[in-house]
């Protein structure tokens, strides 16, 4: 079974809300969907996965580095041709995703389009959204390995 990877940071819950609901998509559609935050992770394990789903918050209109630089690190190891997609939650101008979808794309991943961005704390909505994007992954995951 394809394996997908879900890594975030969220610094009071709001894209780590997402994270899980992207997880509990792809688990309705029989994928197996790791999520953790950012430093509960080893790059080398994550580069492993079929698929690679990283989400951000933005602040000062950036991700923060911590993310970056694992992006880079995963960029090393070497993630070209996994499938990928990029989320977080935003206040005003919300360039985060937008930025790891670009860095994914660089490095040769297949990154859904568009990004998923959600205004401050997920809603019942909100969270749906988040739940479709897991589940769309799983069947981009499932088409790729037949
Ligand atoms: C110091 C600070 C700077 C922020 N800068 C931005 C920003 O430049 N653009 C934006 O869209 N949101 C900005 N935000 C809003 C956060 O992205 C927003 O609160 C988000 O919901 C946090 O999600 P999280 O709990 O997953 O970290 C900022 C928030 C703080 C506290």
């Amino acid at each position: 079974m394809p394996k997908l990877a879900i890594v975030y940071l969220s610094t009071q819950g709001s894209t780590k809300m997402m994270a899980e609901a992207i997880a509990e998509g792809a688990r309705e559609k029989h994928i197996d969907a790791d999520v953790n935050n950012f430093y509960e992770w080893d790059p080398i394990d994550v580069a492993k996965y079929d698929a690679i789903c990283i989400g951000s918050s933005t602040f000062y209109y950036t991700m923060l580095e911590p993310i970056a630089k694992f992006i880079d690190k995963l960029i090393e190891i070497g993630i070209e041709g996994k499938i990928g997609a990029a989320f977080g939650s935003y206040g005003w101008s919300g360039e985060a995703p937008v930025q790891i979808a670009e860095k994914l794309r660089k490095a040769g991943v297949d990154v859904i389009d568009p990004v998923l961005r959600v205004q401050y704390i997920p809603d019942k909505k909100d969270l749906a959204e988040c739940i479709r994007l897991g589940k769309d992954l799983a069947l981009k995951m499932k088409k790729k390995q037949k």
